[in-house]
C-alpha cells in the first residue's frame, strides 16, 4: 500500500539523495546540475505544502514531486510549476508517479492554480510519455547555452 504525504525535514536527505540517482548525469546533464541539497531545500522552505513524497508501508521512499505556484502579476494566469518529480525505478510503473501527481494538481487547484507547466530533458521519454498522458501539449523548446569562464 502506498501512501502519499508531504516531505518533512528529514526526508530531504533520503529524497535528494534519489534524485541524485534519478537524474544521472549520463543521461540527464542539465536535470543533474540543476539538482542539488539546496534545490530541494529551497522549495521546503518557501512552500512545503508542494513537496510529496510517495513510501510503502515499510516506510520505504517510492518517489516524490515538488512543486511551486507562481502568481505572475497583471496577469490572469496562477501556474502550477511542476519542478522536479522522480520514481525509484523498482517502483516505477506502478502508478505512483500519477498518485504524486494527482495529489500535487489537487494542492495547486486549491490554491488557485488554473494552468500547469512541466519541464523536462527532451530525451527523456518516460517523462514525455507521461506528462502527454495526463494532457500537457503546448510543447515549447528551450535551449541552454554554456561558456566556460575558467582560464
Ligand atoms: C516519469 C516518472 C516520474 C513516471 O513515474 P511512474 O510512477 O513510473 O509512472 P506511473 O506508473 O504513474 O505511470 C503513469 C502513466 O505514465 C505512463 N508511463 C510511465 N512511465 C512510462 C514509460 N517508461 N513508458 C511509457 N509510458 C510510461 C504509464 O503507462 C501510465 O499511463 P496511464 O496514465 O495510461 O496509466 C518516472 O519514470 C521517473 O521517475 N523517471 C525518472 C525521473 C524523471 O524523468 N523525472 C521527470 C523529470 S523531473
Amino acid at each position: 500500500m502506498i501512501k502519499v504525504r508531504e516531505v518533512e525535514f528529514d526526508d530531504l536527505k533520503p529524497v535528494f539523495q534519489l534524485g541524485h540517482h534519478l537524474f544521472r548525469a549520463s543521461a540527464f546533464p542539465i536535470l543533474y546540475r540543476n539538482w542539488d541539497e539546496y534545490e530541494i531545500l529551497d522549495r521546503f522552505m518557501s512552500d512545503s505544502q508542494f513537496c510529496l513524497l510517495a513510501e510503502d508501508e515499510n516506510g520505504e521512499l517510492a518517489g516524490f514531486i515538488i512543486g511551486s505556484v507562481i502568481k505572475k502579476p497583471k496577469s490572469s494566469w496562477t501556474y502550477g510549476y511542476i519542478n522536479w518529480m522522480g520514481v525509484n525505478e523498482k517502483f516505477q510503473g506502478m502508478g505512483i508517479g500519477k498518485k504524486l501527481y494527482n495529489s500535487l494538481i489537487r494542492r495547486f487547484k486549491r490554491n488557485g492554480a488554473n494552468m500547469l507547466m512541466a519541464d523536462t530533458s527532451p530525451k527523456n521519454m518516460d517523462a514525455l510519455k507521461f506528462f502527454r498522458k495526463r494532457g500537457f501539449n503546448k510543447e515549447e523548446n528551450h535551449v541552454y547555452l554554456f561558456k566556460n569562464l575558467k582560464g
